[in-house]
């Protein structure tokens, strides 16, 4: 199968990001929102960044011209009924996104349609159940910012087809121009499994006194050539994303290091997610 016709579910950080990859690989996108002020933030997002990359001289004027008129915003999932990939970014919540697979379910036509999900940790066996088509549903998750960072994870739930897996492989490395990897369902899958403890680390530090934010984060800059420190890294993934994220792997392994620190969840009650509420550990 040759995808051409995709789709994202949701254009908030993550999701607006994911389209603005996919519209600048020539793919014909349809971004869902769950209003009109949804839509237009999403859309103000990816035409920032897009803006970004051409004044980074990675991008010309007119491929963010094509890029840009491969993107289309609707709020009625049956618009959705002709795709050939929908990539879920909703926010980390099981019940949503459960809803979401099953309504997908019900509007996408092609039985060979690919169903995707970018959760942060989440089982994807219970989104591919929520579908009367598991074999046809993973996990492809991106990194932030995705038109930046190269990694994607594939997530293969224990009942996703070779087929389904090899195709999304193969379509992430040659047309988008990422590095996948393979993980398996599991908490945090890879990368998250090993940066979410570190991360509820670095706040339990700060939350003791043991340093401040700025020496932790100097400390991991300069100290082990990481682009920016964990409490910067956390601001910039949205604490709520990195509450969501040690939430659903504590509860499932009982794992003391992925135990979300209280700080952690008093940030978010506080509505201070970080970079996209322009307040988090830092200000924006
Ligand atoms: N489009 C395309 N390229 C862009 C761009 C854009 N909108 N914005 C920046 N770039 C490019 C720049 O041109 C530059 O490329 P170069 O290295 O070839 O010159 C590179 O990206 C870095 O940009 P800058 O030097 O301008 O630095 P910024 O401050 O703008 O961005 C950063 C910094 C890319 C965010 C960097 O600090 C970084 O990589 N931080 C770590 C991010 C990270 O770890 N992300 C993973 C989070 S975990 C996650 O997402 C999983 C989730 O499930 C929790």
């Amino acid at each position: 199968m040759t995808i051409q016709r995709t789709a994202v579910i949701g254009s908030g950080l993550m999701g607006a990001g994911i389209a603005e990859v996919l519209a600048k690989s020539g793919l014909d996108v349809i971004v869902r929102e769950i209003n009109d002020e949804a839509s237009a933030a999403g859309r103000a997002r990816i035409e920032k960044s897009l803006g970004r990359a051409v004044e980074k001289g990675k991008l010309d004027a007119d491929a963010r011209d094509t890029a840009l008129s491969n993107l289309r915003f609707s709020t009625d999932i049956a618009d959705l009924a002709d795709r050939q990939l929908v990539i879920e970014a909703a926010s980390e919540n099981e019940d949503i996104k459960k809803s979401i697979f099953s309504e997908l379910d019900g509007v996408v036509t092609d039985p060979e349609a690919i169903l995707a999900s970018n959760t942060s940790s989440m089982p994807i066996i219970r989104f591919a159940q929520s579908t009367s088509r598991p074999e046809r549903v993973l996990g492809i998750h991106f990194f932030n910012p995705a038109p930046v960072q190269p990694l994607v994870e594939i997530v293969s739930s224990v009942l996703t087809a070779e087929e389904v897996r090899s195709t999304v492989t193969d379509f992430v490395s040659d047309v988008l121009g990422k590095k996948p990897v393979q993980a398996e369902d599991r908490p945090g899958f890879i990368v998250n499994a090993l940066l979410i403890p570190y991360l509820c680390s670095a706040i339990r530090m700060l939350e003791s006194g043991f340093a401040t934010k700025e020496d932790i984060d100097t400390g991991m800059v300069n100290g082990c050539a990481h682009p920016m420190g964990p409490i910067k890294l956390a601001d910039l993934v949205g604490l709520d994303t990195c509450l969501f994220a040690a939430q659903s792997m504590y509860e499932e392994t009982g794992d003391l290091a992925t135990k979300p620190p209280v700080l952690l969840s008093r940030m978010v009650d506080a509505g201070l997610l970080g970079v996209k509420s322009g307040r988090g550990f830092y200000e924006y």
